[in-house]
């Protein structure tokens, strides 16, 4: 059987594990919100609308940072649309979506769910169809304690503690030509770079991420961000990158490659934005926020906008149904994004319910995982302390997009305080099972306490609203220790986790 291995140190660090790497997002698309985490009908309602299903899972996937309200529908957003007494608040076109917005939630009833769900918020601010002062009126709503107009409006509204919103986001997509109110590179760094300051000048600490590619196969990817960070450089904190990936005629090997293109996508943000660092002769790091990806079968019938002239309230857009590979890809992804724990700072699974998300509901009825829920609540459960420096040696195979791929991916953490580690790993082989040969050498006396692998015959095999339970996460019983290794067997295309302790 081929034979991959895995050398861990515990002298040899990336960096913490960051709990924002555990971000996801919530944007007024589709039933995300409406009868996703609002269902005010449903037997687990809470008396704001709330399911109390929804926060369950939420809870049980894990998720650190929430971002709000999109994405493309914050560019033609009013935000004062959806703050007051439910029954004035106006409904509005979605031009995003093609959706008509009832505005019944906005920003105070998200800050609520955030802290039902104990979930940090993260608010976007249009930079599409409005500028510098929607973002500040906002902000002031948002985090100013009182004496002002709108600090008092909150107030008035039922909320007398400030939100106290940390991270913001300056706009969304802004390179992309779908997005309302789309820039060029100089248009947006002068808009983002003047709202940043204006935003300062409230509130100096906020983290601010401003805008990069929404793709790396965007025309203008390297140039959108170098243009952008020279202007904006020192008025920001990170800059966004967004990625979907799905499988594409066929070809399962390359699809199963993503996180090598995740991986290229990030090193270049970091090579750009270091090199607008070294030209303006700053020691300050401008770090990263993965603030959208996933899977995402894009153009796939479940993603089709209405043809017939109609803007539903809430309509079923992009519920996507994943399969065993989706969800070791989603489990790859991850291991990307802590493996650049030192320049990722944040990262936002796109989105956290129905659309492209793995929690689905049924309005009003059940609510169940998707295959990708999996490798998500686990690696959010188990990524703790630091990400290790990993020697990983694998066979690799070639695939169509990606050229030599290796077969084995992975990462490991390791918690300073009790020593515990976990090992997370992905075989992308569509046929062969392979060996993980892990060298625990440095790392003292330290035992097996689980070993657990997502895998299928078909790959192609998706749970469903009648069946959450088949396809998840075993106990995997090939495993071996021989000394100072540990011998694992990874069937073929499946996501695994070790915990040592
Ligand atoms: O997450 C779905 C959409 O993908 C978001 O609205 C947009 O930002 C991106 O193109």
């Amino acid at each position: 059987m081929l034979t991959a291995s895995l050398t861990l140190d515990p002298a040899f660090t990336v960096a913490p594990v960051r709990r924002r790497t555990f971000g996801s997002f919530i944007e007024h698309l589709g039933r995300c919100v409406y009868t996703g985490i609002h269902d005010p009908g449903h037997p687990t309602a809470d008396a704001d609308g709330f399911r109390g299903d929804v926060v369950d899972l939420t809870r049980e996937l894990g998720v650190s940072t929430v971002r709000y309200p999109g994405g493309n529908f914050v560019s033609g957003y009013r935000w004062e649309d959806g703050v007051g007494p439910v029954a004035k608040r106006p409904a509005r076109l979605d031009l995003a979506w093609h959706s008509t917005e009832p505005n019944t939630v906005g920003v105070d009833e998200f800050i609520t769910w955030c802290r039902a769900a104990d979930v940090e918020p993260m608010i976007a601010v249009n930079l599409g169809t409005r500028g510098v002062q929607e973002a500040l009126d906002l902000l002031e709503y948002c985090n100013v304690a009182s004496g002002t107009h709108f600090s008092d409006l909150r107030r008035a509204n039922g909320s007398q503690a400030p939100h106290n919103v940390r991270m913001w986001c300056l706009g969304n997509e802004m390179d992309g030509p779908w997005q309302t109110g789309h820039k060029t590179a100089t248009e947006y760094a002068r808009l983002a770079t003047e709202t940043a300051r204006a935003m300062r000048m409230i509130d100096p600490d906020l983290e601010l991420v401003v805008c990069g590619s929404s793709g790396s196969g965007m025309p203008t990817f390297g140039t959108w961000e170098a243009t952008v960070l020279a202007e904006a450089y020192e008025q920001v904190d990170l800059i966004s990158a967004h990625a979907y990936y799905h499988e594409e005629d066929g070809d399962l090997a390359s699809f199963l490659g993503s996180a090598i293109d995740m991986d290229r996508f990030i090193e270049d943000v970091v090579a750009t934005a270091d090199a607008v660092r070294a030209a303006k002769k700053l020691t300050k790091r401008i770090h990263i926020s993965f603030d959208e990806w996933n899977v995402w079968y894009t153009g796939a019938a479940a993603s089709v906008l209405p043809t017939d002239g109609s803007w539903p309230v809430a309509p079923a857009l992009l519920e996507d149904h994943y399969n065993v590979a989706d969800a070791v890809v989603v489990g790859n992804l991850l291991i990307s994004l802590l493996r650049h724990s030192d320049r990722v700072r944040s990262a936002s699974l796109a989105q956290l319910v129905n659309v492209i998300a793995p929690i689905m509901t049924e309005p009003g009825g059940r609510i169940w995982r998707q295959t990708t829920f999996h490798p998500f609540a686990l690696t959010s459960r188990w990524a703790v302390g630091d990400v290790l420096r990993v020697e990983l040696a694998s066979p690799a195979t070639q695939t169509a997009k990606f050229g030599s791929t290796p077969l084995v991916d992975a990462v490991a953490t390791r918690d300073p305080k009790t020593g515990a580690v976990a090992v997370f790993a992905v075989n992308r082989s569509l046929t062969e099972s392979l060996v993980l040969d892990v060298d625990l050498r440095a790392l003292g006396a330290i035992e097996l306490e689980e070993c657990l692998t997502l895998a299928n015959p078909d790959p192609h095999a998706h749970a469903s609203v009648d069946d959450e339970t088949t396809l998840v996460p075993r106990e995997n019983t090939d495993v071996k220790r021989e000394g100072d290794r540990l011998r694992v067997e990874l069937p073929p295309v499946s996501w695994t986790m070790l915990r040592l302790s």
